[in-house]
Formats: structure tokens, C-alpha cells, sequence
């Protein structure tokens, strides 16, 4: 996951960057990248005249300078900036700074570190990105929606890109914006934002503003605040902490300068000045790293509004009624002949791929199997060229599921990975890949990952569905729309979950604990204990509902009747869906055998709360996409289970977060 750190101030900037880099490494990345203006407003005695010398001598060979484009923004008179970018870890883009004897003070600069969504992991693609003549350098979170559209109009205008990613154009756009206004760079940028659709967070500095840098967001975070020694922006508080408690934060495409003085100026989207009021920072480095939340579990079950609408940014063309899969090669005629789909994962992602299976079958009409991959790589699966095998792993390093891919291939099968970990040994061994946006999770138990895949894989079911002419526009779109909705939905259920921790109360003591549900709902159950199981150690199973009674009903102590201390809790999964009056009749079942139901419903459903006064309500949604709405709570219902219980929530015991071995 990208990060970014931006500083100007009366001393070296240097060490302020790299620290706040290396505070963010724990959110994951594949490369790293800074930007210095090599001007120092400090007295002037600071820096020998010997060592700028050397230093822009060094900044020619650490990377050459494009040609400037007719009418570039070469900013006459300025030294040029230093950028310096290598793929790996922070302390090998330390090793190049010092390599390249930088040395001296570097008074302002910006610093990133990338998780590669558009290109591949390289210097190229790493951030900084300049304009033409590189005088204007910009790092970047979030993804530009429109870039496409923008690198056209932009190369046709003679702007020459030099990377892959969308980012590039934010730096080509505020280099034709200022040459409409020469010498007003927060102007720029924010003319420039007004053409962005997106997320983002971005930092910019020009060679021709020494000292200054101007930030925006736009559903990205960016803090940033005035420190002794000057002005700091990060997009995370980890890389702030150390020099301010008193933070800003932006509202959306709302901008700011940071001033070497440490003066920072805020302006609204218009350009209009505006005057934010300050937070104080409570939390301590570690909390900081948690966000402020009480665990990892917690803060990435936080972030899933987030991760739905990263993984629709940019997957509609409304134009067209499509689903846009751009990083799938296969033609329109090999998706028309495949026979099937096999779906291959471990755990967690497993029960994605179950859901997977339901929304393939339902909408391309073509038939899907879904197979553990520690069981599927041992037997002699039955597969051809014109099978379709989708191998389905957060981590992209476990052993099963790469074994199965690599059986699936021998066989001539074409897989296409799922992963949220580039550069993986998955995206190595599968033929095509598709990276979910969940970002980097640190907790062993799979939450947010868990709602990317599904999400993902229910945007794939409608792409194949319509590739295959089974669905047309209005389904895509009406589909699209709803998932739209889905993060403000998640974070209704995150704003009140009082009545989850409640339910979770009243099951903390107990010594297992049921799940039933019907057709993805009796998927969410399994997902719900496997949560529950891993992280509480409570014992917990999960069932389809019309199955109870062919034995698991059985469990179910009959004590429960008399004494409300020995109920059996069945967590009942009875969202509005074509079979709800059968789970009605499944927990009446439950019921009258003396358990404790818990049941989670659509809001605004009464028959529920006759039944039990135990009801976690979700928001309404198609009954296809209640999987993603209902696993919320029970992510936090295990969890609530698990801190009431004593464990370490987010390091349960015997687990790895990625399973490299049989
Ligand atoms: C459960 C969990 C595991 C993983 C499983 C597969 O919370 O995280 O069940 O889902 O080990 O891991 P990946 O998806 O990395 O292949």
C-alpha cells in the first residue's frame, strides 16, 4: 500500500523523509522514491557551494533528464530537482542516497513508497513522477480513474510519458496548467485536481517554488501539520508522529502550502482560503500504527469501506453497460468456449470462491467447482484447455493453492490468480492475474481481504455473464449501483455495533457454537465460524440450514430449555432472500429445541424480532451481495468473542498469515 511523506523546513529534509518511509513499511510495498529540491533557505553557510555542486552533478547520473517538451516549464534559473527511485525496500533507496552523496541540506522534499497498481513494480513506475522537464515532482496514493483518457489528450498535446502509471499524468497536467499561469503553482494543482477522478492524495513540489510544497486529497488520507523545524505532510500518522501532534486534515480536494517557515495555507477546491482546526494526536508510536484502533483485526475491518470502493474504482463503463477486466488477455471467443470453472483456494478465500461459484452459475450460466487446493493438487482433477481455472489466495504464497495452479497449467487449463500481494509467487505461476484491492493486512484473520475477493469475484461473475451474453447493460448497471451503495452500508454497520457486542457477550462463555444459513448465507456461516474458531478458539461449525436436521441439530443441549446459561448459540444467517421463510422455519426448529439464536436480518424486518430478541440488523441489499454486508458483523461478532476471551486477536495461536508450507 502506497505511502507518502512530505517535509520542508530549517533543516535537512533527508533524514525526515526516509524516517517517515521506514515508519510506513509496515503497510507494505515493492519500491520507494524521493524528490529534493536542491535549494536550502537555511543561512547560507550551511552548505558548502562544493557539495551542490557535486550534488547536481550526482542528480545527472541518478537519473537523466527528459528533453523538455516545446513550451515546457523549465523553470530557468533553478537547480533541478533530485530524484532518486529503486525498487525494494526504503533502506535500498537510503543506500542510493548515500551513494549518491547528496550530501549537504536538502531543505524540502517529497518521499513514497509504492505498492504497484498500474505497471509493475520498477524504477520507472515508482514515484516521484515528473513533467517534461522535470521541475515539477509528484507522489501519489489512491488511483486516477480517468488517466486513460488524460495520458491520450496529454501525449497528443506532445507530452512525452516515460511510465506506466496513472500518476504520470497528474505531473504532465500541472506542467500545462502552469504554463497557462507561469509561476502560480498551487493554481495549478488545482485546476489539475478539478480534472482528476479518483482517489488520491498527492504531494508536489517545483523546482521554481524553493520551499514550498502544495498537497490535496481527494478519499485518500493526508495529514499534515506545522513541527518546529518546518512543515510535514504524510498520509499516515506513524510518519507524523515524531514531529507534530496537531495535524490537519483535508476535506476532500481541498489543498494546502506547506511553507519552509513551517506556515502552512489552506484553500477550498475554489481557491478560496479556508482555516481547518487542528487535532491532537493521542496515540503513541504503536497506536499510531494501528490507527489508532485497538488491533489490526479491528482497523482492517474499519477499512472495508474503503477496499469496496477501491475495487469498483475504475471496473464500469457506463458508456457501454461493461465491466472493464483490462488485465485479462483472454478473447471474447476463448470466454464464449469455456466449459467450465474450477476454483482453487485455501480457508478463507475458499469460502470467497464458494460465493464465487453461486454468482457464476447464476449469472454466465456455466458450471463451477470449488476445491480446497490441498485436495484438488492431490487427485487427478478433471480439467482441458478449454477449462477456466481462478486461483484464489490473499497472501499469493500458499503452498497448496501454487501447487494446484501449477497442476492446472500442466494440464493446459488457463488460471487467472486472484491475489492482493504483487509481485507474489502466485502472479509468477498463473497465466493472468487480477489484484484485489484490500492492501496490505497485517492480522492473520482474513476480514478485508475476505470482502475485496468477493467483491471482486461478484463484479467477475457479472463480466463473464456478459461476455457470454447472458446479462446485459441494465444488469450491469443495476448490479454497479448496488455495490455502489455497499461501503456507506458497511460503515452504517460499523457506526453502531452495540448490539453485536452484546450478542457477543451473551456467547463468550459457551463451548460452541452454530451457524446455519441457506445458499450464500450458509456461505457467510462457514466464514463465520472459520472466524470465530480461529481467533476465540471457541468451537464453532457451520451448516446449511435445510441440513440440520440430518444430524448437527443433535448438538443443540436441551438443557438450554430450562436454564438460558446452557442455551446452544446458533447464529442464524436470515437476511431477505428467496428461502427466508425457510430459515424462519429452520430457527423455529432451533428454538424449540432450547437454543440461544442469534440471528442477523435485513433492517426493518419485525417477523425476525418475534421470534428472538437476539437480531443484528444489516442494511437492505440484493440478496447477492448480502454476503459482503453480513460477514461484517460476524467478523466483529468474533472478534468482540475473542477479546472477551483473552486472546490475541490479531496473532492467534498455532496461525501464520501466509501458509508456505503443505
Ligand atoms: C483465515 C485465513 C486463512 C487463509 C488461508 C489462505 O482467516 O486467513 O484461512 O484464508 O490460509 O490464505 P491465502 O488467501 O493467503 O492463500
Amino acid at each position: 500500500m502506497c505511502g507518502i511523506v512530505a517535509f520542508t523546513g530549517n533543516k535537512d529534509a533527508v533524514p525526515v523523509l526516509l524516517g517517515g518511509l521506514f515508519r510506513l513499511e509496515y503497510r507494505g510495498y515493492d519500491s520507494a522514491g524521493i524528490a529534493l529540491q536542491n535549494i536550502c533557505a537555511a543561512p547560507a553557510n550551511t552548505i558548502p557551494a562544493g557539495d551542490l555542486q557535486a550534488g547536481r552533478a550526482q542528480a545527472a547520473q541518478t537519473q537523466p533528464a527528459h528533453q523538455p517538451q516545446p513550451g515546457g516549464s523549465q523553470a530557468v534559473g533553478h537547480p533541478p530537482l533530485h530524484i532518486i527511485k529503486r525498487v525494494g525496500k526504503v533502506a535500498e533507496l537510503r543506500k542510493a542516497l548515500e551513494d549518491a552523496h547528496l550530501s549537504g541540506a536538502f531543505y524540502t522534499g517529497i518521499g513514497h513508497t509504492r505498492w504497484a497498481t498500474h505497471g509493475a513494480p520498477s524504477e520507472a513506475n515508482a514515484h516521484p513522477h515528473c513533467d517534461c522537464s522535470q521541475t515539477i515532482a509528484v507522489v501519489h496514493n489512491g488511483i486516477i480513474e480517468n488517466y486513460a483518457q488524460l495520458r491520450q489528450e496529454l501525449q497528443g498535446a506532445g507530452h512525452r510519458f516515460v511510465s506506466q502509471t496513472d500518476t504520470e499524468v497528474v505531473a504532465h497536467l500541472i506542467e500545462q496548467e502552469y504554463q497557462v499561469a507561469p509561476g502560480k503553482l498551487m493554481q495549478a494543482v488545482r485546476r489539475t485536481v478539478a480534472r482528476l477522478s479518483g482517489s488520491f492524495a498527492l504531494a508536489i513540489c517545483h523546482s521554481a517554488h524553493p520551499g514550498q510544497l502544495v498537497v490535496t486529497r481527494n478519499d485518500s488520507p493526508l495529514a499534515l501539520g506545522t513541527c518546529p523545524d518546518g512543515a510535514i505532510a504524510a498520509s499516515d500518522t506513524p510518519a507524523l508522529i515524531e514531529h507534530t501532534r496537531q495535524v490537519y486534515y483535508l476535506n476532500d480536494r481541498d489543498l494546502a502550502v506547506l511553507h519552509q517557515n513551517g506556515h502552512i495555507e489552506f484553500f477550498d477546491p475554489a481557491g478560496t482560503p479556508s482555516t481547518p482546526t487542528a487535532v491532537t494526536i493521542e496515540w503513541d508510536l504503536e497506536d499510531a500504527q494501528r490507527g489508532g484502533y485497538a488491533d489490526f483485526m479491528l482497523k482492517e475491518i474499519s477499512e472495508q469501506p474503503r477496499v469496496i470502493k477501491d475495487t469498483l474504482a475504475g471496473r464500469l463503463d457506463a458508456s457501454q453497460g461493461r465491466l472493464l477486466f483490462e488485465e485479462l488477455a483472454l478473447s471474447h471467443q476463448e470466454l464464449a468456449a469455456a466449459d467450465r470453472v474450477v476454483i482453487v483456494a485455501c480457508g478463507t478465500s475458499y469460502h470467497a470462491g464458494l460465493i464465487g461459484k453461486d454468482l457464476i452459475e447464476t449469472w454466465a450460466r456455466l458450471p463451477v467447482e470449488v476445491e480446497v487446493s490441498s485436495e484438488f493438487r492431490y487427485r487427478n482433477p478433471l480439467l482441458t484447455p478449454q477449462s477456466l481455472v481462478i486461483a484464489i489466495s490473499q497472501s499469493g504464497e500458499t503452498a497448496d493453492t501454487l501447487e494446484a495452479v501449477k497442476l492446472a497449467r500442466r494440464a493446459g487449463a488457463h488460471v487467472i490468480a486472484l491475489t492482493n500481494v504483487v509481485g507474489s509467487r502466485i502472479t509468477m505461476e498463473a497465466n493472468e492475474v487480477i489484484l484485489i484491492k484490500a492492501h496490505l493486512e497485517i492480522a492473520v484473520a482474513a476480514t478485508k481481504s475476505f470482502l475485496a475477493q468477493v467483491a471482486l469475484l461478484t463484479l467477475l461473475a457479472m463480466h463473464l455473464a456478459r461476455q457470454r451474453g447472458q446479462a446485459c447493460d441494465k444488469q450491469v448497471l443495476d448490479l454497479y449501483r448496488h455495490m455502489q451503495q455497499l461501503p456507506i452500508q458497511i460503515s452504517e454497520i460499523l457506526a453502531n455495533t452495540t448490539s453485536i457486542e452484546r450478542c457477543a457477550q451473551e456467547c463468550s462463555h459457551a463451548q460452541t457454537a452454530l451457524f446455519i444459513g441457506r445458499g450464500v448465507g450458509a456461505t457467510t456461516c462457514y466464514e463465520g465460524a472459520l472466524k470465530l474458531k480461529e481467533i476465540s478458539y471457541l468451537h464453532a461449525e457451520a451448516f446449511a440450514a435445510g441440513e440440520i436436521k440430518h444430524g448437527p441439530i443433535a448438538l443443540i443441549n436441551p438443557d438450554g430449555l430450562a436454564d438460558p446459561a446452557a442455551q446452544t448459540p446458533v447464529i442464524a444467517v436470515a437476511c431477505k432472500s428467496a428461502t427466508y421463510d425457510k430459515m424462519l422455519a429452520n430457527i423455529e426448529e432451533m428454538l424449540a429445541r432450547g437454543a440461544k439464536v442469534i440471528a442477523l436480518a435485513t433492517v426493518g424486518d419485525a417477523r425476525i424480532s418475534e421470534l428472538t430478541p437476539h437480531v443484528i440488523f444489516i442494511p437492505e441489499t440484493p440478496e447477492c451481495l448480502s454476503p459482503i454486508l453480513a460477514s461484517v458483523p460476524l467478523q466483529l461478532f468474533a472478534r468482540f468473542i475473542a477479546v472477551a476471551r483473552g486472546a490475541n486477536v490479531d496473532q492467534p495461536r498455532n496461525l501464520a498469515k501466509s501458509v508456505t508450507v503443505e
